[in-house]
């Protein structure tokens, strides 16, 4: 039988979902995104080199394993053909191994003008957005007026969407007072030039998924953004605009839910955000500052400095509950290493009371005070540990609070940037439902 497996990230995002999906691919032989576009950045490190991948899934780094980009992606094709160019310099078979969907949806560089309309207007609080376009090509996504991949190869057709879909652009600009006028018959051209590489890539993924499975391939579901960034369940309206939660991987792939055999969630040791919106764990204080050095907290495809905070228990139960996750990952560790204190979110009081939900609103999750529980630290070094009975007693008292006081098993932890920098423990449901080393 197959492992399905999806892999997605429990807090903002950035949660380090690359480095484990990079892991753990050698035992897949496809790995396929789902959802968002090239707002999202997984770096992964393999010895020196450093690769961040936006659009393509990080299983591409693996010879032999296909990297799908499913139907509930957006796609730049610039973006895309840039990171194909950079991946193929590295020596990275990517036109034998990367598919891409049929039924995708194409960003054009009006939805980045559109975006710039809508986050610019001086009478609205700016989401504070990765300006990629994300989110205007959803909008004609669910407008029905998107263009899918399937027109952007197909010539016939292409023309004449895009010149319905431009002029609609265009009297929207103007209506907003954007005077920007943009090249159509430019765009166009080069669009038609991009599609000639793009073309062998393009197929049926959805079928493709599905053959795998019929065929017992195991496959690898890489969430991008996180939970809290969910179109639906995350901190609306500062979300993206897909459905980075587990049932994205379903819809975003034509892989159906009875398929999938585990939900795995990865979550920072604390947690941070990038762009606006409530964050109840923020710290805004030297302390804040810190942990953002000790974990290089940058994003990784805008270079913004992320927000950071303690750990949210909260908001992981609710994430776990959102996604079913069946284990999780926990990464960075050891950012934590040198605190005398960690001071840990274990409930939100909301006016005066304890909350025994996550709220839907901006108002209400802004007047959230968490209540914190201090656990002592281990002022000792982590980095790179690979084993559980080699750390720190008290690094291993804080998971086992982390675990107890979510109730999702912690069954991998990350430890550094690198492949070997990770324990998957033994004996966990992580390790049952991961497949053995070598796909069969
Ligand atoms: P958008 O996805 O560009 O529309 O941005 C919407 C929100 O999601 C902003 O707060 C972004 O900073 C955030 N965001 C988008 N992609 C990522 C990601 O990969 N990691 C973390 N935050 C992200």
């Amino acid at each position: 039988m197959s492992n399905i497996i999806i892999v997605l990230g429990a807090q903002w995002g950035d949660e380090g979902k690359g480095k484990v999906v990079d892991l753990f691919s050698e035992r897949f032989q496809i790995v396929a995104r789902y959802q968002g576009g090239h707002n999202a950045g997984h770096t992964v490190f393999i010895g020196e080199r450093k690769f961040i991948l936006k659009l393509v899934p990080s299983g591409i780094l693996r010879p032999g394993v296909a990297a799908v980009i499913g139907n509930g992606v957006v796609i730049d094709p610039a973006a895309l053909l840039a990171e194909i160019d950079a991946l193929e310099a590295a020596g990275i078979d990517v036109a034998g191994q990367l598919k891409i969907s049929n039924r995708a949806h194409v960003i054009f560089p009006f939805h980045r003008m559109i975006e710039k309309v809508g986050e610019g207007r001086p009478d609205r609080v700016a989401i504070g957005t990765t300006s990629r376009g994300i989110g205007p090509c959803y909008e004609d996504k669910i407008a029905r007026r998107g263009i899918r991949m399937a027109d952007l190869v197909d010539p016939g057709s292409l023309e004449t969407l895009y010149r319905w879909l431009a002029a609609d652009k265009q009297t929207t600009a103007h209506a907003f007072g954007v005077a920007e006028e943009f090249d159509c018959d430019a765009i166009l051209a080069r669009y038609l030039e991009m599609a000639e590489r793009i073309r062998p890539m393009v197929c049926d993924t959805a079928k493709l998924l599905n053959d795998a499975i019929a065929a017992g391939r195991n496959i690898l579901f890489e969430g991008a953004q996180g939970t809290m960034l969910d179109i639906d369940h995350g901190t609306y309206p500062f979300v993206t605009s897909s459905s980075a939660a587990a049932g994205g991987a379903c819809a975003g792939s034509g892989v159906a839910p009875t398929r999938i055999t585990g939900i795995l969630g990865v979550s920072k040791a604390y947690i941070t955000r990038v762009g606006g919106g409530p964050f109840p764990t923020e710290l805004r204080d030297e302390r804040g500052e810190r942990l953002r050095k000790a974990g290089k907290e940058y994003g990784a495809v805008t270079g913004r400095p992320r927000r950071c905070g303690w750990f949210d228990v909260p908001l992981l139960r609710y994430t776990a509950m959102v996604n079913g996750f069946d284990s999780i990952v926990v990464t960075k560790l050891d950012v934590l290493d040198d605190l005398e204190q960690i001071p840990v979110c274990v409930a939100y009081r909301i006016n005066g009371k304890i909350a025994d939900s996550m709220p839907a609103t901006e108002r209400e999750i802004e007047s959230i005070e968490p209540v914190y529980e201090n656990l002592p630290g281990w002022n000792s070094p982590t980095f790179g540990i690979d084993r559980w009975d080699s750390l720190p007693a008290r690094a291993r008292d804080y998971l086992k609070f982390l675990e107890s006081s979510t109730g999702v098993e912690i069954g991998c932890i990350s430890t550094g940037p690198e492949r070997n920098q990770t324990m998957i423990l033994p004996g966990s449901k992580m390790e049952r439902l991961l497949p053995g080393d070598t796909p069969g």
